[in-house]
């Protein structure tokens, strides 16, 4: 399995990738994640990102690209790429990487959603940020409010969720990463799945257009 989720942020991209990584065993690769884990541990790449990462602008292409050729040597069983590529410059060097390897996509899934849907879902999401699990509190709430129901540890809210923050993050979206849905289009691996349905009918719509339903039990 080497998949691509592409869409606006809170579509959905990092609840549907932790569901097939567990389903199929293809490593879950969230850039966000990554940046996140390195600006906690104050490594060079999470000072760099920080700023970016708080403005809700797009890291440098070539901090990206960088790492994900390193977290590509962990992908042998195979990779749901989620927030990555967002520009038409990582989608470029992401199939050069692809292709060095031999490795063919599977397909580019786009998760759609509205608008006001993205803004209520990211002002009511609560993380856990061990494990990068995430609850919502009007969807999927945790058994007791602000606490993991598996760790017992502390949910905590992303600080690029603010309601200011969020309209960078779409304005990106739009402007750097929506192009790449045509490009994924016209090479014919574009499968778009409605991101607005409940969190299960997501993943039978998705595994259903990945022609997967017979292993989706
Ligand atoms: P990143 O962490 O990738 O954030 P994002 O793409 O904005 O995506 P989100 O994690 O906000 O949303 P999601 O689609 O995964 O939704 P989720 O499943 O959590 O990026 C953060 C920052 O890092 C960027 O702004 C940038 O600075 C940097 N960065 C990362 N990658 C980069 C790259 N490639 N290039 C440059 N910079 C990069 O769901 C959201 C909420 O909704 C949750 O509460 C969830 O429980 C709930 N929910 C999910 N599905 C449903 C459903 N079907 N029904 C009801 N609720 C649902």
């Amino acid at each position: 399995m080497r998949l691509i989720f592409l869409g606006p942020p809170g579509a959905g991209k990092g609840t549907q990738a932790r569901v097939l990584e567990e389903r199929f065993g293809a490593k879950h690769v969230s850039t966000g994640d990554i940046l996140r884990a390195n600006r906690t541990a104050g490594t060079p790449l999470g000072r760099e990102a920080e700023g970016y990462m708080a403005r809700g602008e797009l890291v440098p292409d070539t901090v990206i690209i960088g790492m994900i050729e390193h977290e590509l040597e962990t992908c042998a069983a195979g990779f749901i790429m989620d927030g990555f590529p967002r520009t038409l410059a990582q989608a470029e060097a992401f199939d050069a990487l692809l292709a060095r390897r031999g490795w063919d996509l599977d397909a580019a899934v786009l998760f759609v959603a509205d608008r006001a849907t993205l803004i209520a879902r990211l002002s009511a999401r609560w993380t856990n940020p061990r494990n990068g699990r995430t609850y919502n509190a009007l969807s999927n709430p945790p058994r007791v409010a602000g606490i993991d129901d598996d760790d017992g540890g502390p949910l905590v809210q992303r600080d690029d969720d603010r309601a200011e923050t969020v309209a960078t993050r779409l304005a990106e979206y739009e402007a750097k990463t929506e192009p790449l849905v045509e490009y994924y289009r016209r090479r014919g691996q574009l499968i778009a799945v409605d991101g607005l349905l409940a969190v299960q009918d997501v993943t039978r719509a998705l595994l259903g257009a990945l022609g997967l339903e017979a292993t989706s039990s």
